[in-house]
């Protein structure tokens, strides 16, 4: 028998078990007919969708990949006009357009906020969108920046007829009145207006074959304050930015490996879309760079795109002297205008001569120079020194005690101090005090720790308190890139805001752990985790953390907690164990030979006298972190409370005194003007020194030369008598313990070194005279 021959079946009688018997009643069958009924209906429509997609996807796949193949197209596009090849390619897809091209363009609606975050004005504005297609974007605009309550004239210039045809039912329906659309080309399109506030570009750069006239073109029409923005696609490679590296805003992602660069280039030749590196690196000569990414379509197989926001390269009066002003590192020093004979006088900083090296070539200053604020003093991301902290803060909040530090040192208006940055808590405990110092110079070598604190600035300056709250009180807020690219990157750098971009989503998404649990310093508190996990503690540090009275806590700490955290095999495994000090704590081998000959005694005095004066639960936000990974909003860093936040918010706020340095201590120092310091608070850092090296004369040597007369250094060590106070010594320092720990005292809320001391510089305190920036 064929294996195709008919089979008949029987059913049995019986087999009506599996029919319900209800279904085969008569007053059933209206109810089958009708659910037949439907099924055909919604089959119909399914169908009709799905053939409607299908019938979409097709046309799109035969206009991009089939037809720029056949040989009638590749003689037309060898031969036509631009207009008669773009009208070819898109007279048949116009009306497909936006529903394949969502997909496909990815960032248009980001570049779009990005630019009006930057925007210095916000109404009467006049934006053209060139090679604007369908008018997606003017869509997309409406809803982030409505568009009839900010815009005067919008001017959408597209070469092809049949999208702008689409553009302009779409404008017509929404009812606006304010938009124009020209049937131009992007060369030589005018508009009734002498300048732009806003020009963009979206994925129109990288189909204009005459694009140096078509950027040209943009250049003249852009105002002198105004932003020309574009998102496109590009395969830059990390060549192409030899001798401009400070131009282009960061090279994070930037270079794109050499399959991807060579297939996607190739590929998108077919539909005379050319993805070549020299589009944008026209851009970012003739404009100034304010922010840049560089991105990937991950939906569509990795394909590179960017999205770049600049400005006119010689934007602002106050740039020159901006670089005058950066040239002194210390501007306060530097009388409001400089008469020119003086210029050679002043110190200059890493950035002037960046920036006038650039200046002699005609390409735009380092991107530094075009942000709103000026926080960060430029520098060099490619130096070497910056590549061992494999893109990674070690520190994301700060160990040391800003309030002993007031009290040691009494901060006024008329000080100008340096500080290393760390994570920037205190740096912004110094800021939020009444009587803050009048210039905050802050280094750290590590460029990461920089980036940390310049989006804590840009929270603090950008978004609501409890927005602020969340990210660096909790640690975690939704939406980071949204509040990123609407209100945080006007107020950091290209390379904060790049690091930012694709790091903070993680670091701060609401699923995951939080800031505390990043960076070098997050084992800290993984290892307290596994720690208080394996000795079954975990519920007693709750309980620590919870305590309301000092007996409570002294009493969770003797019986439940310190028998078993400072027990002999946990200490000697861990505590006791240098690899575990460095890794986990931070502590080099160095530092850990001056804590004396018992490490397990130092980690006693440091706990018991802490856990003996403080109370945990609102008293120490230092262990309060280490314990529950968060602050509570009584117990937090200081520019996390209300007061501070109203401060830093206020007319001349203290803010805007920081200054970013990313360098050696000793690079900063020998660039600022002399003696122009009051105060250097250099935390523990001579205790990583050798004793035998040179390390600590050199850097006290520097810093003798930059501290004013009766200048102070405020440090702290490991060690009750550190080694290195002779050497200060030896320069002329005069130097006192301001604090030493003895067993069972605590000399300030961490509580983790031996001493703090300052040393003095002889001479006179005089007051600095200040210069507004
Ligand atoms: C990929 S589409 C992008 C359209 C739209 N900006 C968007 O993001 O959806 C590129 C657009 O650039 C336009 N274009 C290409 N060359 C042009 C030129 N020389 N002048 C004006 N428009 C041009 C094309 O007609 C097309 O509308």
């Amino acid at each position: 028998m064929s294996r195709f021959s008919k089979v008949s079946i029987q059913i049995p009688e019986n087999i009506q078990v599996l029919l319900p018997q209800g279904l085969l009643d008569k007053e059933m069958i209206p109810v089958l007919g009708m659910s037949l009924l439907a099924l055909i209906v919604a089959t119909a429509v399914i169908g009709s969708v799905f053939n409607a997609r299908c019938k979409t996807v097709l046309m799109f796949c035969w206009n991009c990949f089939v037809k720029p193949f056949m040989p009638s197209s590749v003689r037309r596009s060898r031969s036509a006009a631009q207009q008669q090849a773009l009208e070819a390619f898109y007279e048949t897809q116009a009306k497909i357009y936006d529903t394949t091209r969502s997909t496909l363009l990815k960032g248009r609606e980001d570049s779009l906020k990005l630019a009006i975050s930057h925007l210095s004005k916000t109404k009467n504005l006049v934006w053209v969108d060139v090679g604007g297609g369908t008018g997606f974007n003017i869509e997309q605009m409406d809803s982030i920046f409505p568009l009839m309550k900010h815009f005067k004239a919008i001017y959408i210039v597209d070469l092809s007829p049949s999208l702008l045809t689409v553009a302009k039912e779409r404008f017509d329906a929404m009812g606006l009145t304010n938009v124009h659309c020209l049937l131009a080309d992007a060369c030589t399109f005018t508009i009734p207006y002498s300048s732009a506030d806003l020009i963009t570009f979206s994925y129109s750069l990288s189909m204009i074959p005459t694009f140096h006239s078509a950027i040209d073109h943009a250049a003249l029409l852009l105002h002198k304050e105004g932003l020309i923005c574009c998102v496109d696609f590009g395969v830059q490679s990390e060549v192409t930015t030899i001798g401009r590296v400070n131009t282009v805003g960061g090279m994070s992602g930037r270079h794109i490996p050499w399959i991807l660069r060579t297939f996607w280039r190739t590929w998108f030749e077919a539909d005379r879309v050319f993805l070549d590196p020299a589009r944008r690196d026209y851009l970012e000569y003739r404009f100034g760079t304010v922010k840049s990414l560089n991105l990937y379509n991950r939906t569509l197989g990795d394909i590179p795109y960017y999205i770049w926001l600049g400005c006119d390269k010689d934007r602002s009066p106050s740039l020159l002297y901006r670089v005058n002003a950066l040239a002194t590192e210390s501007p306060y020093l530097a009388p409001q205008d400089v008469p020119k004979g003086e210029l050679e006088e002043l110190k200059t900083s890493k950035g002037h001569e960046a920036a006038i090296q650039n200046e002699s070539r005609n390409l735009p200053y380092p991107s530094m120079y075009y942000q709103r604020d000026i926080y960060r003093v430029y520098y060099d991301e490619q130096r070497p020194e910056y590549n061992q902290f494999n893109n990674q803060y070690i520190y994301a909040f700060t160990w040391e005690d800003p309030r002993e530090d007031d009290s040691i040192l009494h901060f006024t208006k008329e000080d100008s101090i340096l500080a290393i940055t760390s994570a920037g808590d205190n740096i912004l405990s110094y800021a939020s005090l009444p009587n803050a110092p009048s210039r905050i110079h802050c280094v750290d070598l590590n460029p990461c720790q920089g980036h940390l604190l310049e989006l804590k600035l840009a929270a603090i300056k950008s978004l609501t308190r409890e927005e602020t709250w969340k990210m660096f009180g909790l640690g975690k807020i939704e939406n980071f890139n949204e509040l990123l690219i609407k209100k945080m990157a006007p107020h950091m750098s290209s390379n904060a805001f790049q690091y930012w971009f694709n790091l903070g989503p993680k670091t701060f998404g609401t699923n995951g752990r939080g800031l505390y649990y990043t960076g070098f310093s997050k084992w800290a508190l993984r290892l307290a985790r596994y720690v208080f996990k394996l000795t079954g503690t975990s519920g007693y540090v709750d309980e620590l953390c919870k305590a309301t009275t000092m007996e409570q806590q002294r009493k969770i700490w003797k019986t439940k907690l310190r028998p078993k955290l400072l027990n002999p095999v946990i200490s000697k495994l861990l505590i006791g164990n240098p690899i575990f000090l460095w890794k986990a704590l931070g502590v080099p081998a160095n530092q850990a030979s001056m804590m004396g000959s018992s490490v397990i005694k130092y980690l006693e005095d440091t706990l018991d006298p802490v856990v003996d004066r403080y109370m945990i639960s609102n008293e120490n936000y230092f262990y309060y972190l280490c314990l529950q990974g968060k602050y509570s909003k009584n117990n937090c860093p200081d520019y996390l409370t209300k007061e501070a936040h109203d401060r830093f918010n206020s007319k001349d706020s203290p803010l805007d005194n920081i200054r970013i340095h990313t360098d050696f201590l000793n690079d900063v120092f020998g660039r600022l003007t002399k003696k122009s310091l009051t105060i250097a608070i250099i935390m523990d850092h001579m205790d990583w020194f050798a004793e035998e090296g040179t390390d600590a004369d050199d850097e006290i040597s520097a810093l003798y030369q930059s501290l004013a007369p009766g200048g102070r250094v405020l440090l702290r060590s490991a060690s009750k008598c550190p080694w290195y106070i002779r050497n200060f010594e030896k320069f002329g320092f005069k130097c006192e313990a301001a604090a030493v720990r003895e067993s069972g005292t605590a000399i300030d809320r961490v509580n983790m070194y031996s001493s703090t001391w300052v040393c003095h510089k002889a001479g006179k305190k005089r007051n600095m005279s200040t210069l507004e920036l």
